[in-house]
């Protein structure tokens, strides 16, 4: 879709907006099988990878056949290459092999469910600093940066409209803190991503995300934000947002075997697991307490507890579920053998969202920082995850390269 058509709709009134509904796929399912393709980009990173009996077994899987794997959850859409949660990082999640979509969910200032990463970050994954008329609803307009203090906005979902909402393009998460203008500000992707498939992305309402994956036949994990605003929202409680995310896919007669929730949040989780029980068996706890020494020891030593509540799968990030031990092998951690104990299921992210691992491949890699050196050994330490944590699930920003890999091992 043209900038420029956009940008002319807005300035006739978000009415007009509004009124041309952009094409989001259709309600009813389409059995034509699809042609599920990996791209270029497993093959370089098994080419990679330092010689061995893992590295022979992905070449030997080099032509296929791909398919959909609901090993592979789509981290916001395929963010490595494409405007996080769009139309057009979905489509290429499933293309990619995606059995599992993500959708992170926020509100809006109507109340509406939409598909944001964060509530306020419309700062830097849309245009909606360019756009005159919306700029200046900003929680915190834009302020250039001067001598040593950086740029600054902040822009929420609940600052605008769904009709607003849906008016914005997507585009690469970044900005530049340095930035004296706002074209400057939003120019600031990482260097491993890029700006090619970022021309105006098709934001996603929760409800139209919900029709559009259910047309292809896949399965749902929809998050619930942790809210930056405070609760109640002019009357809206945690409570209801929780039961709202829940009753959209039940009025879209969606079976709740196919839909894994997800919040940061512990009181969610059991929200959902005494209200909603079907749905609540699914709930994936996203567990952050493990960021620190003392918080992953706590946590460790927590799994016990939180079976008991009903808590059924835990989801912390990557690092936390693997270590280095003695001999400087990578192991399954204390807290997945802990969570293994107690029968709970784990699903790790995020991969593909570390750039080069020559660098060194910071927060997701931190554990095992000592044994990797190169792009393949992303595949070293998802091996691990798969046949020795055995995870369920891992999300991805590039679906394709779990897809190679899960596909190869049947998973
Ligand atoms: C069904 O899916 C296929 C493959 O994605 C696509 O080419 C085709 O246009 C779809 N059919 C309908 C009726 O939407
Ligand atoms: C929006 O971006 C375009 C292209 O970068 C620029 O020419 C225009 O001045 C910007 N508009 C606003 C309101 O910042
Ligand atoms: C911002 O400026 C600082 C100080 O000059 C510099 O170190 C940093 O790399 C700059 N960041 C960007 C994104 O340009
Ligand atoms: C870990 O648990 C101890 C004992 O309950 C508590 O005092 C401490 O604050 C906790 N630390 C973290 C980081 O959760």
């Amino acid at each position: 879709m043209m900038r420029s058509f956009i940008v002319s709709g807005l300035l006739l009134g978000v009415a007009t907006a509004a009124a041309v509904p952009r094409s989001y796929g259709h309600g009813h399912h389409n059995h034509t099988k699809l042609n599920v393709q990996v791209g270029d980009r497993p093959y370089y990173l098994v080419n990679e990878m330092d010689d061995g009996p893992l590295k022979e077994k992905l070449e030997s899987c080099s032509e296929g056949p791909f398919k959909t794997s609901e090993f592979v959850f789509a981290h916001r859409g395929a963010s490595l290459q494409f405007p996080e949660h769009t139309l057009e990082a979905y489509n290429a999640a499933r293309r990619q092999g995606a059995g599992v979509i993500e959708c992170d969910v926020a509100f809006t200032k109507d109340k509406k469910l939409v598909c944001r990463h964060a509530q306020c970050d419309l700062h830097t994954t849309t245009n909606v600093l360019n756009q005159t008329d919306l700029a200046s609803k900003c929680t915190t307009p834009f302020t250039p940066a001067t001598n040593g203090t950086p740029a600054a906005a902040k822009c929420c979902t609940s600052d605008f409209t769904l009709d607003e909402f849906k008016s914005l393009c997507g585009k690469m998460d970044g900005f530049n803190p340095n930035a004296t203008t706002v074209t400057e500000y939003m120019d600031g992707t990482p260097y491993f991503r890029t700006d090619l498939y970022a021309t105006c992305g098709t934001l996603m309402a929760h409800e139209e995300y919900i029709e559009l994956v259910n047309g292809w036949d896949l399965k749902f994990t929809p998050e619930l934000k942790t809210p930056e605003v405070e609760m109640p929202f002019d009357g809206y409680t945690q409570e209801q947002f929780a039961q709202e995310l829940i009753d959209q896919y039940k009025a879209a007669g969606i079976h709740p075997s196919r839909v894994w929730p997800q919040s940061f949040l512990p009181a969610d989780i059991f929200y959902w697991i005494d209200k909603e029980p079907e749905f609540g068996v699914q709930a994936v706890y996203l567990d952050e307490r493990v960021d620190t020494p003392e918080g992953y020891a706590n946590a460790t030593a927590s799994i016990p507890e939180l079976a008991a509540r009903g808590v059924k799968i835990l989801a912390p990030a990557m690092f936390a579920l693997t270590k280095v031990d003695t001999e400087g092998k990578i192991v399954p951690s204390e807290y997945a053998i802990a969570a293994k104990a107690e029968g709970l299921d784990l699903v790790a992210w995020s991969f593909e969202r570390s750039g080069w691992l020559n660098e060194g491949g910071g927060y997701y890699y931190q554990y095992v920082l000592d044994v990797i050196n190169n792009d393949g050994d992303m595949y070293t330490v998802l091996d691990v995850l798969a046949q020795q944590v055995k995870i369920k699930a891992m999300f991805s920003d590039w679906p394709a390269s779990v897809t190679y890999y899960a596909n190869c091992f049947g998973l």
